[in-house]
């Protein structure tokens, strides 16, 4: 089968076409999946560089969410069933089949194609933990969305309206009328007024970190901290103590799976209400071919992107 192979940790640029990859074969409780939309997350980029922690070694077929039809299912399989159309994630996704966990695959709403379902779990999904169950958002109060324009982001910011918080986004400048699209109040360029944000969704790091810490209220502020697209940096006993009076909380959307399955449940339930209620809607995807993937990586690390991405094989 077409796949694509990252074979260094020099990143995008050796992320290459194969013809040749094996078709995978479900083990006991996953399912195979034929591809007909992978999505582009910016983990994809921080694996090409080897700075996903735990990712796999290079050579390995990249990607790790996609969307598609069930052409067969392992043993002890009961749903979802061969014929089906589900998105998830797994290793191996950008590659024209691959295989999931069963248990972690979602139906495609119906009326949705695979395509506008790409995102449903790693962007919808993480928006919502970071807002609810996370960031405890209460009506009124008053969100910063740092990185707005990128999938997670335009999630966060929908679903932050919609929950009635005063929305804040943050976004390079010539992404600032897509933000403001989705209902922010008010869109800037990395920066905020110190100690007026109730919430604050930090994905971004380096400079912005500072930005973010000093944009929650004392005392009461939360930041929700799930990226470091922006690269890493410290925050101290120190701080916390006499200069930052605020509630730093750490998000990983695999781990809070594993070790939190209730909230996670909670999570799809209020998922899918969402997705009834049209506040979760079909998206939008920018789609390259498969064999442009490398194209699209290096267009997402550039920032030159924004919402969703996804790959066609
Ligand atoms: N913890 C979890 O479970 C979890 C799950 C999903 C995603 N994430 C994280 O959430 C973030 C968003 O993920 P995504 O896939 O939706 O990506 P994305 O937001 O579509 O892309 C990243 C965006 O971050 C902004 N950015 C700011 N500084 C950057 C820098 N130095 N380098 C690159 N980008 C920078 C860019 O937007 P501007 O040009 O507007 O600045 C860029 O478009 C990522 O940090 C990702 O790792 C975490």
């Amino acid at each position: 089968m077409r796949a694509l192979r990252q074979d260094s940790a020099n990143g995008p640029e050796d992320l290459h076409l194969v013809a040749d990859a094996p078709v995978p074969a479900p083990r006991p409780g996953e399912i195979l999946l034929k591809v007909t939309a992978a999505g582009v997350n910016f983990a994809d980029v921080m694996q090409t560089r080897g700075t996903y922690e735990d990712g796999p070694e290079a050579p390995y077929i990249a990607g790790f969410e996609a969307a598609g039809e069930v052409v067969a299912v392992g043993d002890g399989v009961t749903a979802p069933a061969v014929g089906d159309h589900v998105v998830g994630t797994g290793g191996g996704a950008f590659a024209e089949y691959m295989v999931m966990r069963a248990a972690g695959a979602v139906p495609v709403p119906s009326g949705w194609s695979d395509e506008q379902a790409i995102g449903l779990i790693l962007n919808w999904v993480t928006a919502l933990a970071a807002l609810k169950p996370l960031g405890r958002l209460a009506p009124g109060e008053t969100v910063l969305v740092q990185a707005a324009a990128g999938g997670v982001g335009q999630a966060a910011v929908r679903l932050a309206k919609h929950y009635g918080a005063t929305v804040i986004g943050t976004a390079s400048p010539g992404k600032h009328d897509v933000v403001r699209s989705l209902g922010a109040d008010r869109v800037l360029d990395y920066g905020a007024d110190p100690g007026t944000a109730d919430l604050v969704l930090e994905s971004v790091g380096g400079a912005a970190f500072a930005v973010s810490l000093a944009a929650a209220k004392r005392v009461t502020g939360r930041v929700v901290v799930y990226g470091v697209a922006g690269g890493e940096v410290a925050i101290t006993n120190r701080d916390l103590n006499f200069r930052r009076q605020i509630h730093v909380i750490g998000l990983h959307l695999g781990v809070l799976i594993e070790h939190a399955p209730a909230i996670f449940a909670e999570l799809m339930a209020e998922l899918r209400a969402l997705i009834a209620a049209g506040v979760c809607v079909p998206g939008t995807p920018t789609a390259y071919d498969l064999a442009d993937g490398p194209k699209a990586l290096a267009e997402l690390e550039a920032r030159a992107t924004s919402g969703k991405l996804v790959l066609r094989p």
